[in-house]
């Protein structure tokens, strides 16, 4: 019984750790909507890029400085870069993650 009582706390306080520090790290991580640099594209909504996806499969120097600073908006990117291989690109190739291709706009394009 006294044992049963014991776990219950800790597991108690555990959880409202979780809950207060899980919590407070999640705004860093949330998906950025990308604000768009090349004019007269407005048929296509603006890129999101969910950063909390790409922090599991990552570290964060994969991408930091590496491929984009740490700032929202940093960067003018282009599918011309990115067919490039640059920005997304260096991964959204169809080797490391899924390519640009018709069958994908939406993926990265939505509201
Ligand atoms: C797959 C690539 C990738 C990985 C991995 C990654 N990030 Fe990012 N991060 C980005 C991109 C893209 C942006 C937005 C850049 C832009 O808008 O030009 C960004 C922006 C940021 C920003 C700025 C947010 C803002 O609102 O200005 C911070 C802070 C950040 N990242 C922290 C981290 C940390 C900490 C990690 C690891 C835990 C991490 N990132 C992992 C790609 C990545
Ligand atoms: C891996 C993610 C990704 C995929 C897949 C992708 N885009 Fe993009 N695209 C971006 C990012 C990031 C930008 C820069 C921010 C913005 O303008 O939305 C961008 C920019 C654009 C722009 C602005 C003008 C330009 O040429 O840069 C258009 C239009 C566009 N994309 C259309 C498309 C179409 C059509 C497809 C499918 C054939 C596609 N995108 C697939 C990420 C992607
Ligand atoms: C360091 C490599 C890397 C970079 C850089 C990168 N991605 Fe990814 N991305 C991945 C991997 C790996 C996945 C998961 C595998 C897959 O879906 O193909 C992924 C998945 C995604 C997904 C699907 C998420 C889901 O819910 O399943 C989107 C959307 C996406 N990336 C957008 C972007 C955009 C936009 C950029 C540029 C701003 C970007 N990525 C840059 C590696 C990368």
């Amino acid at each position: 019984m006294m044992r049963a009582g014991i776990f219950f706390i800790l597991a108690t306080v555990l959880l409202v750790l979780l809950m207060r520090y899980g919590a407070a790290a999640e705004p860093e991580y949330a998906d950025i909507v990308f604000s768009r640099k090349t004019p007269g594209a407005d048929e296509i909504p603006a890129a999101v890029f969910p950063h909390w996806v790409h922090r599991i499969n990552f570290k964060c120097y994969v991408c930091h400085d590496a491929i984009f600073q740490m700032k929202a908006g940093a960067h003018p990117v282009t599918m011309d870069a990115i067919r490039d291989g640059k920005f997304c690109g260096a991964c959204h190739n169809g080797k490391v993650a899924f390519p640009v291709g018709f069958d994908t706009c939406d993926r990265c394009h939505h509201q």
